[in-house]
């Protein structure tokens, strides 16, 4: 039998060894085109880079490469203006190309294949497209940086009750509160960018797994995509979806954090704390309740944190106990990284705003920062500074609360003659007893002390400028690529083009 067209009675570009057509429900069960069809754009960048490198070391003709460059654009084309099919048939984003590049071209589609697998292609393609999630990521954490900073700047003295166990502690700053945040926020871009130190090595070359038998040149390859090197081994290169986890276990470190937020944002919100009042537009209400302005986008963050650590488990779950190299299990690698990169892009595009447009309540956080004793500690230490013991000092301040308690009063209200009671020295020197004075009392280095934390804040504005221009020196390399492989439209959006659109 002689056949110009792959696809043997199986009707499949693999199908010369089978005489049987695939069950239909296999085909639906091992079709990834659902999903895959969103790596596309890094599927042909990958092509045009793999076919330019066989022309050049002579393993392939030119003119068939250059055909071959020419219908992988116009593919792209197709794609990109919705008119590309993506059929079930095809099983995966990858043999969905090639079958179309064949109905182009014709046979000459058959030399893109050379020296390569899938398996080295699907695992390029995914780390293309991982290190760009990594750098939108990381765009995003940056505004939210900036929306927190913003607050600090407007509110550089505005002082809060301070808690431990969600019980009034110590006065601090909010500036100082919402620079936590930030702190947390800089530790997560570390972590994306570790991610991206280890993600951006070419797998291409490593073949299904054991390396191929023509000249290639895997550094031409890995140069042109922008990548730092070619990953070192085959069996692993195939197999290797470390990068999968680091992204997602960087992902729900930031919903970790977020989540925090997001838990003091609903507190905050309630009329119980009224510290802050959401802006209408990041509010919603009640179909039954007239009066309820309720936080959803708050609620909203904590709750979508839930999948977001599950597809981490997920993931984890599926890479354990595979044997080297490639396994099909693999292929349920892509569907939860697109799902928590989606659900963790929306919600650093919704939170920047709405921090920006929140009220904060500055003269009930003051009001409630003085009240339930929190400045207990500081009593005691005006005791120490006078030359008690801590332990002693502790002990008394501690009568004083219990009294305080038993007359329904607070610190400020006692006389004279009553701190007399519990130390004389509480008389002789009279006692901190204001925020502002447990404010002030901390001027030191990572205290809430105002001047501390306005240092703090312009430290973290310079240092949250630098990653700024990471991210932005990431993206034009990024952008550099594609226009190397002559893609030159290749905005897909925060939500990614048009393979992208999962159905929600
Ligand atoms: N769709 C597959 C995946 O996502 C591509 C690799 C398939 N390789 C194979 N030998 N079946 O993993």
């Amino acid at each position: 039998m002689t056949e110009s067209q792959p696809g043997g009675a199986a009707g499949k570009l693999w199908g010369g060894r089978f005489s049987r057509p695939t069950d239909a429900l296999v085909d639906e069960l091992n079709a990834s085109i659902g999903f895959d069809r969103r790596l596309y754009r890094q599927d042909i960048m990958g092509s045009i880079a793999h076919v330019r490198m066989l022309a050049r070391q002579g393993i392939i003709p030119k003119d068939d490469a250059a055909k071959i460059e020419q219908g992988l654009r116009q593919i792209y084309d197709e794609i990109r203006r919705g008119e590309h099919e993506f059929r079930l048939a095809d099983e995966d984003i990858h043999l969905s190309v090639e079958r179309r590049l064949r109905e182009i071209i014709g046979p000459a589609a058959g030399r893109l294949h050379t020296g390569r697998s899938r398996n080295d292609q699907v695992a390029l393609d995914f780390r293309l497209w991982t290190r760009e999630a990594l750098i939108r990521l990381a765009a995003g954490l940056t505004d939210t940086i900036g929306a927190l900073l913003e607050i600090a700047e407007r509110h550089p003295d505005a002082i809060m009750p301070g808690y431990t166990h969600v019980q009034r502690a110590q006065p601090v700053l909010l500036a100082h509160h919402m620079l936590a945040y930030v702190e947390m926020l800089f530790r997560d871009l570390d972590r994306l960018r570790d991610a991206y130190r280890r993600v951006n090595l070419s797998p291409l070359g490593a073949g299904a797994l054991a390396g191929v038998t023509y000249p290639i040149d895997r550094q031409f390859v890995a140069d042109l995509l922008g990548f730092d090197g070619v990953c070192a081994n085959s069996l692993d290169a195939v197999s290797d979806r470390d990068f999968v986890v680091d992204l997602l276990s960087a992902c729900a470190q930031i919903m970790l954090h977020l989540s925090r937020l997001a838990e003091e944002i609903i507190l905050w919100s309630s009329s119980e704390f009224g510290f802050i009042e959401l802006d209408d537009a990041f509010a919603t209400g009640s179909s039954i309740m007239p009066q309820k302005k309720n936080p959803d986008v708050a609620e909203l963050i904590r709750g979508k944190t839930g999948r977001v650590y599950g597809h981490l488990m997920g993931m984890l779950t599926v890479g354990k106990g595979l044997p080297l190299a490639y396994n099909k299990d693999l292929q349920e690698d892509k569907e939860g990284a697109f799902d928590t990169v989606d659900t963790v892009l929306l919600i650093l595009r919704v939170l920047p705003p709405m921090l920006r447009t929140t009220r904060f309540r500055t003269d009930r956080m003051l009001t409630a920062a003085g009240e339930g004793f929190t400045l207990a500690t500081d009593v005691a230490d005006h005791l120490v500074r006078h030359g008690l013991p801590f332990r002693e000092a502790h002990e008394i301040v501690g009568r004083v609360v219990a009294y305080c308690v038993e007359q329904g009063k607070d610190l400020p209200d006692l006389t004279p003659e009553e701190w007399g009671r519990f130390s004389p020295l509480l008389v002789e020197s009279p006692p901190p007893l204001t925020p502002a004075d447990a404010i002030a009392a901390r001027e030191m280095l990572g205290g809430t002390g105002a001047r501390h934390v306005a240092d703090a804040r312009i430290a973290a504005a310079a240092a949250r400028d630098e990653w700024v221009r990471w991210v932005d020196g990431r993206a034009e390399a990024l952008a550099a690529v594609s226009r190397r492989l002559g893609l030159e439209d290749t905005d897909d959006g925060p939500e990614g083009g048009p393979g992208d659109r999962n159905p929600r």
